[in-house]
């Protein structure tokens, strides 16, 4: 049975009082579906979000981390000092890194070996722009992100991944991919684990989607069978939409 997820990203949003708001607004929800939920504040409300949040259902996560244990590459964070104020789980890969930061899948891979190394779980996203959907290259560009930055890993590094499918055209636009494109994208992502690690392992990864997920589009596109829950922008920083995006399953 896979593990159903929704993670809420706030990106730059959020400074240490608008933080607390929002942790206190979802807090006050009620969960009536089983997803695991998790959040991913800004590095420096990692711990207080963290500490607000430890006695309830919501994992506090990190955007983003270095691959290097620690030296001389000022401004960075590392997997053991995310780990030191409680965090277990870190996103990688985000489309916004890859853009605005030059992140490549040969440094992503690095970062994910140390995330792994540090028994940390990574959300891994990737994507398509829309100039490759448009020219019918969607498959082969989300297959070589999958291949480059995660298929030197044994298969039992799986257990440890989730796996965001987020088109670039779909994220922050207002624009999503109708349920059939993504179902259709994560049934192609399946089958491409499944060809290297088998069956097994591509039965028991969560995929999510992300990309201009909404209360009003999530029931849709969460019914869909290979679908295992979403990875939210905009919307999370809402705890009413938030919630009701959770509660959708
Ligand atoms: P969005 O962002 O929901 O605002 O489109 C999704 C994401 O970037 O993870």
């Amino acid at each position: 049975m896979r593990k159903q997820i929704v993670a809420g990203n706030w990106k730059m949003n959020n400074d240490l009082s608008q933080t607390g708001s929002l942790i206190d607004a979802l807090k006050s929800k009620t969960q009536t579906s089983n997803a695991e939920v998790m959040v991913a504040p800004t590095f420096t409300n990692l711990y207080h979000a963290f500490e607000a949040l430890k006695t309830v259902n919501i994992e506090v996560v990190a955007q983003n981390m270095h691959f290097a244990e620690n030296g001389a590459y000022t401004g960075e964070i590392s997997a053991s000092m995310l780990k030191s104020v409680g965090i277990q789980t870190v996103i990688l890969g985000h489309s916004e890194r890859r853009a605005y930061f030059n992140e490549t899948d040969e440094l992503l891979a690095k970062k994910v070996d140390a995330a792994l190394a540090n028994n940390m779980r990574v959300i891994f996203c990737f994507g398509e722009e829309l100039a490759d959907r448009k020219s019918g290259n969607e498959e082969t560009v989300v297959g070589n992100q999958i291949k480059n930055a995660l298929f030197h890993l044994d298969a039992s590094a799986f257990k440890n991944i989730v796996l965001a499918y987020e088109p670039v055209w779909a994220i922050g636009t207002g624009e999503t991919a109708s349920p059939e494109q993504a179902q259709d994208m994560h049934a192609f992502i399946r089958k491409t684990l499944s060809d290297k690690y088998g069956n097994e392992v591509a039965n028991t990864v969560s995929i999510l989607y992300g990309g201009s997920v909404k209360p009003a589009n999530a029931q849709e596109i969460f019914s869909k069978p290979d679908v295992d829950g979403g990875l939210i922008g905009g919307a999370a920083l809402n705890a009413d939409d938030f919630f009701a995006i959770v509660n959708a399953f």
